[in-house]
């Protein structure tokens, strides 16, 4: 409990960075502090490593080379497992920590370095921070470049061009390759819409509720990127289809979340293009770590993957201990993914009708292979409103509900610290105003001394002075299962006069 209070402690320090508030005297001792802790949970680490490697001496002899061991601790053991984290060295730390202060000093001075957006498209970007964004109006405005836009625009504002040395030429050059794999099969539904809105909604998620404050700029990337890149050349069949068609993809891939590895294995694979890696400046670990999360998040889109997600996840919420960070960022992607029916109807209903017709395009394909038709894929018998019904009680309300309240234990834990005064009583002389006015919410206008992220980093307080974490799902959820309800009970009563007709006829 000590490292997730201290972790949270760092996190609520980064908050104030980057909203200005915090005087340098305040700074220095509040560093002081992160580094102790860092230290001691250092020291805590090793020891436990320590315990580890004697596990694997206990049954390799001592005679052994070193590099044998390493063979047989990487290979028998999970010690080098690829989601491990690198162990935290103390100096290390620190000196990011102090690295990143001096960095975000001199960007301040420096030209902001941002992607163009033109106008047209700048002016519905307002509204991006919004729950009922609309991506098929930004695609229509866009002329077919939604996925691109969000892309630059968030990017922009999470200041990555500028944190990881990205050129917007470069990123650019990347959104495009994207584009045109989420467009190879025309898919009604798995297309860069899909990714765009999906994207649009994880950055909801990570701003609107404050779970930001949680996050280092590494992690904000791998959820964006792994929203951008989750349905890459989506084929816009089912890893169901795949697997009883034998396809070239579920051989590949063993019949193993057969799309998810084909997605987040060819959008590694286009970083290797000319002028296509947006990650060349990121160091050697900053690109590990990515990795790992970006393979963890787009994996865990995998739809059968998600009661094993959820069950793990409440089970998790039920423990003091704090929540595993990368299983709620995939758990937050897959929620993102299943959203729509918990947005507006308009959007809603316009992503129904993609969906479903990329299912009966799947029907009609299994029928001219003489295969069963998949559920939910014949044309001719589905139900389209009980089977919202069902998606929405059974598998979208759970999952958004699971979300709530996983933002409100990682969230709730950075607005009850202390004031940074009791744990550092003032020394005299030093302007006090700024770090007492901590809580209160970031005013409106954008100040100059603010880092570029910090708008993406606000808590959600309200004029109260309370943790007020948004959760517009919850309405919109209502909203659409009662519009279902009545189109059900239209469609039974039209389903029942249809067989009376027939009936009568007969008669
Ligand atoms: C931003 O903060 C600085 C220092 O606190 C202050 O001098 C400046 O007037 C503020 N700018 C705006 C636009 O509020
Ligand atoms: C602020 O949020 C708290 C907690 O959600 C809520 O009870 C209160 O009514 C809110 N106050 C205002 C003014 O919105």
């Amino acid at each position: 409990m000590a490292a997730i209070n201290a972790i949270n402690r760092l996190r609520y320090i980064l908050h104030q960075l980057n909203s200005g508030q915090l005087p340098l005297e305040d700074l220095k001792r509040n560093i002081e502090y992160a580094a102790l802790v860092l230290e001691t949970a250092y020291m805590d680490e090793t020891r436990r490593i320590c315990d580890e490697d004697d596990d694997l001496a206990e049954v390799t002899p001592e005679t052994v080379p070193d590099e044998v061991r390493e063979w047989l601790a990487a290979t028998f053991t999970r010690q080098n497992v690829a989601t491990k984290r690198e162990k935290p060295k103390f100096k290390s730390v620190a000196n990011a920590i102090r690295t990143g202060i001096f960095f975000d000093k001199m960007f301040r001075k420096t030209q902001t370095v941002l992607a163009p957006i033109p106008p047209e498209i700048a002016t519905l970007m307002k509204n991006v921070n919004s729950w009922s964004f609309d991506s098929f109006h930004l695609n229509e405005v866009s002329d077919g470049h939604a996925l691109k836009y969000v892309g630059f625009e968030l990017f922009n504002r999470y200041g990555f061009l500028e944190r990881f040395k990205i050129p917007y030429q470069t990123l650019e050059n990347y959104l495009l390759a994207l584009e045109v794999g989420y467009s190879k099969h025309n898919n009604p539904y798995h297309n860069t819409i899909h990714a765009a809105d999906v994207t649009q909604s994880s950055h909801f998620m990570l701003s609107q509720t404050g779970l930001a404050n949680s996050l280092s700029d590494l992690e904000l990337l791998a959820v964006l990127f792994g929203a951008l890149i989750h349905d890459y050349e989506h084929t816009g069949h089912t890893n169901s289809f795949h697997i009883q068609s034998g396809s070239h993809f579920a051989l590949l891939y063993n019949d193993r979340s057969v799309l998810e590895n084909h997605h987040v294995s060819s959008c590694f694979r286009i970083l290797k293009e000319d002028d296509k890696n947006i990650f060349e400046r990121l160091t050697r670990e900053e690109f590990r770590e990515l990795r790992n999360m970006v393979i963890e998040i787009v994996l865990a889109t995998d739809m059968s993957t998600h009661f094993v997600q959820i069950k793990t996840m409440k089970n998790m919420l039920s423990l003091p201990e704090g929540i595993d960070k990368n299983k709620a960022l995939c758990l937050i992607v897959h929620a993102c993914d299943i959203s729509h029916p918990s947005k507006p109807w308009e959007l809603h209903s316009r992503w129904t009708e993609g969906v479903l017709e990329e299912f009966f395009r799947q029907g009609d394909l299994e029928a001219s292979m003489g295969l069963p038709y998949s559920p939910l894929c014949d044309r001719h018998t589905v139900h389209v409103a009980e089977s919202q019904i069902g998606f929405i009680d059974f598998i979208v309300e759970p999952t958004m509900v699971v979300c709530g309240e996983l933002l409100n234990k990682m969230v709730e834990p950075l607005v009850s610290l202390p004031p940074t005064d009791t744990l550092f009583p003032p020394s005299n002389g030093l302007d006090r105003t700024a770090s007492s006015n901590a809580l209160s919410p970031l005013p409106e206008g954008r100040n100059s001394s603010a880092s570029p992220s910090s708008q993406i980093r606000r808590l959600p307080i309200n004029y109260s002075g309370k943790l007020d974490i948004p959760n517009p799902w919850v309405r919109y959820l209502q909203d659409n299962k009662q519009t279902w309800k009545e189109r059900a009970a239209k469609e039974e009563a039209e389903r029942k006069a249809q067989e009376e007709t027939e009936n009568n006829v007969d008669n």
